[in-house]
């Protein structure tokens, strides 16, 4: 079943807003948004100060913990956390090449396992130390970055495997989180948003003639949109950059 968002903005109030892989395609577009929206933003990635790098384990509770410091400081609560990381093609971190796979031929251990430390390992031991630092009450939102070539129901051309499970294993991981953080707070959302096609580096070898292929910039702007319209209920959903829901 989709369904598709109401088009009335419901802005957040104000906030801080912290981008993981805020140096990525899609990640520096969201800042640039927020940051044209008058929000506070704090970007962290492998090339900031504190550094996250999923690969290793400790700077991702030091960029917790930064968060959590700059929280205290400002007396802001965390608004929006978006997971805007991700892995599809290049160095693993073993230093071997890893490319989306076209057949079971190529499927090995070395690039099976980078793509699911930075598609789902790094994205749940975030879900383990930035999710506590969402309010416990009031409107928030954790959104994560997937695909909706993660989508098993949506599978019909094969190939990608470790892209699509490792997409597919950071869904059923936010979704438990969501479950949890709702607990918490009932009117926290945790959700997996699929940005469409992107025009980044992750993308640009496979975008083909024929996709709509849209820019950073562009994308930014929906995703915003939706995760600034996501109605009640929404938790724990999977939904595209239209603000409708994807099949898991
Ligand atoms: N572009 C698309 O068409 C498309 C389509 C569907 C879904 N998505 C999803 O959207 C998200 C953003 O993609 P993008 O197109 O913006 O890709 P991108 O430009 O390649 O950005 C990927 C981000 O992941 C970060 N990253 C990679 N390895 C990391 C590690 N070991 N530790 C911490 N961060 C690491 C990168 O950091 P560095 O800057 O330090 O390398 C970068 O910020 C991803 O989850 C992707 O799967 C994209």
């Amino acid at each position: 079943m989709t369904s598709t968002l109401p088009t009335l903005p419901t802005p957040a109030s104000d906030g801080l807003a912290v981008v993981l892989g805020g140096s990525g395609g899609i990640g520096a577009a969201l800042v640039a948004q927020l940051q044209a929206q008058g929000v506070e933003v704090l970007a962290l990635g492998r090339r900031t100060q504190p550094a996250l790098d999923y690969t290793d384990e400790a700077s991702i509770a030091a960029c917790a913990q930064h968060v959590a410091d700059r929280l205290a400081l400002t007396g802001l609560p965390l608004q929006r956390l978006i997971v805007a990381t991700g892995f599809l093609h290049g160095d693993t971190a073993s230093g071997q090449r890893a490319e989306p796979e076209r057949s079971w031929q190529h499927l090995n251990t070395d690039a099976l396992q980078h793509s699911f430390l930075i598609n789902a390992i790094g994205p749940a031991l975030v879900m383990r130390h930035f999710l506590p630092l969402l309010p416990r009450q009031g409107r928030c939102v954790a959104a994560f970055l997937s695909a909706r070539v993660g989508s098993i129901g949506d599978n019909r051309l094969g190939g990608w495997y470790g892209y699509r499970a490792s997409k597919a294993a950071l869904n059923q991981l936010a979704h438990s989180a969501a479950i949890e953080l709702a607990r918490r707070n009932r009117q926290a959302l945790c959700v997996v948003l699929h940005p469409g096609t992107v025009d980044t580096t992750l993308s640009q070898p496979f975008a083909k003639t024929g996709l709509d292929v849209r820019p950073p910039n562009v994308a930014a702007q929906e995703l915003l949109q939706v995760m600034d319209t996501l109605p009640e209920g929404s938790n724990g959903g999977f939904f595209d950059h239209h603000g409708t829901s994807v099949p898991w």
